[in-house]
């Protein structure tokens, strides 16, 4: 049973692979253009204290349920909490499998770039290429949609196959130093643009003025899908964990990365973006497609060694991706291994094809296919969610990530006793600057209030976060 359920090789190895979790498309593609929305500065602060106030406390909540227990979400919640607590689990259990079906085919679209990009180093950017188009007439085409998610799965399933040592945590610790190696790149060269100087000044220049209230909820929104949190990732990842590790440290860690690779790939995005005439008012209208649209061909005009750097930097897209889709699938084969007693291999073959199914959804949802592309369950107007793919994106980022991450604020603030938390948090290995008591106010009150907010937001004001 401990064979098959693996453990970390080193404390290290926990920080790395969370870290992995945490940082993907939220980190790369959903918080720059969140950050523009809402007019950079005041919101990005207002990011910041979410994610002290909010993400770090739900975070060790989580990684100390799964520690404790040693069991994977479901069974986690009901040993540590009580026996009607593995719903909770098993809506964590749900979650993932929802957002891994449409994260994927967002993560497929780093390969369709990645390839496009090395063919335009090698021959050159065609002059008359339209990029919006371009995207457009890729996101469309059904077989090429089904192909991309198709080989993301495949890699996905195949690191999952391998375990927790030598699958996940393998590819965390060789992958994490690549992708900041290639950031570290394009951040050198995004400092020497014309733009950055403005682009600093919009991300880090507060003007209240011009956050709007709902910039509040959606920073609040994101930092639980940023830091993978309200789904059992976290617990999941926990759940092998060493006993002689601090949680608080390990957790302050990983958000601390989590939120400088956020920080670091909005102030590229937004050198480049402020450096081109026109390129603002033309990225206004699409914010959503600022990495696939107007990122790659700025590349070949604007960027010093874009060339070589365009390439590299949807190869770190779909790598940040991977350790995230990892996470994904590990939350549901773990639930297998662990509640069901079947196999790793077996498990994660099935669990990873089962989500393929709806994978396959999401990704024919911008093709012209019956049903598929034209659900409409939420939303009207303007804000209709029309496909799986919107579909399953509000679902998840409304209702799933919140009402999760409010039941475990419950679970470790008010169902499980002093003794219990304190006992994985206060053991003799957390850091000086932690303080039980204030991570025990901002899980009690903290934090419910502000997961609270969130969903009473959507239910009655209509709130979008997806
Ligand atoms: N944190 C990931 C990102 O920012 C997404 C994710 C959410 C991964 C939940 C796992 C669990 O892209």
């Amino acid at each position: 049973m401990t064979e098959q359920r693996g453990n970390w090789t080193s404390s290290m190895g926990f920080v790395l692979a969370a870290t992995g979790s945490a940082i993907g498309l939220g980190n790369l593609w959903k918080f720059p253009f969140i950050t523009w929305e809402n007019n950079g500065g005041a919101f990005v602060l207002v990011y910041l204290i979410c994610i002290a106030a909010v993400g770090l406390p739900i975070m060790m909540a989580e990684v100390l349920i799964g520690r404790k227990s040693q069991k994977s979400a479901v069974g986690a919640l009901k040993e540590a909490v009580g026996p009607a607590w593995g719903l909770v689990g098993g809506w964590g259990v749900v979650c993932g499998f929802i957002l891994l079906s449409y994260y994927t085919v967002i993560a497929g679209w780093s390969l369709f770039y990645f390839t496009k990009t090395l063919g335009w180093t090698a021959t050159g950017f065609p002059a008359d290429l339209q990029t919006g188009e371009l995207f457009g007439a890729q996101v469309s085409n059904a077989g090429l949609q089904v192909m991309l998610s198709l080989g993301f799965t495949i890699a996905t399933i195949s690191v999952v196959y391998f375990g927790v040592q030598k699958g996940i945590e393998r590819i965390a610790r060789i992958f994490l130093p690549i992708l900041f190696a290639i950031l570290l790149l394009l951040l050198v060269s995004a400092l020497g643009m014309s733009g950055s100087g403005e682009a600093l000044a919009f991300i880090f220049r507060p003007d209240f003025g011009r956050l709007e209230p709902s910039g509040l909820l959606e920073a609040l929104g994101h930092s639980f899908f940023t830091l993978s949190l309200g789904m059992g990732a976290m617990i999941t990842f926990g759940s092998y964990m060493d006993r002689n590790q601090s949680i608080a440290k390990a957790s302050a860690l990983i958000v601390c990365l989590d939120t400088l690779i956020a920080l670091v790939a909005t102030v590229i995005m937004f050198s480049v973006i402020f450096s081109v005439p026109g390129m603002a008012e033309q990225v206004g209208s699409s914010t959503v497609g600022m990495l696939f649209i107007s990122l790659p061909a700025l590349f070949y005009s604007e960027v010093p060694f874009g060339a070589l750097l365009g390439p590299l930097f949807y190869v770190l897209v779909a790598l940040a991706a991977l350790t995230s889709t990892v996470s994904l699938l590990e939350v549901v084969t773990s639930f297998l291994i662990d509640e069901r007693g079947i196999t790793r291999h077996k498990a994660t073959v099935m669990s990873g094809g089962a989500i393929f199914v709806f994978t396959i959804m999401a990704a024919l949802s911008f093709a012209d296919v019956p049903i598929l592309s034209t659900m409409h369950l939420f939303g009207e107007g303007d804000t209709a969610k029309i496909g799986w793919f919107s579909t399953a994106d509000h679902f998840v980022s409304n209702w799933m990530l919140p009402t999760g991450g409010f039941a475990i604020t419950m679970a470790a603030g008010w169902f499980m006793t002093r003794e219990a938390t304190e006992g994985e948090l206060v053991d003799g290995t957390e850091p000086r600057w932690f303080h039980y008591g204030a991570w025990r106010f901002f899980i009690r009150f903290v934090a419910p209030i502000a997961v609270g907010a969130i969903i009473v937001s959507v239910m009655f004001f209509n709130v979008d976060f997806s």
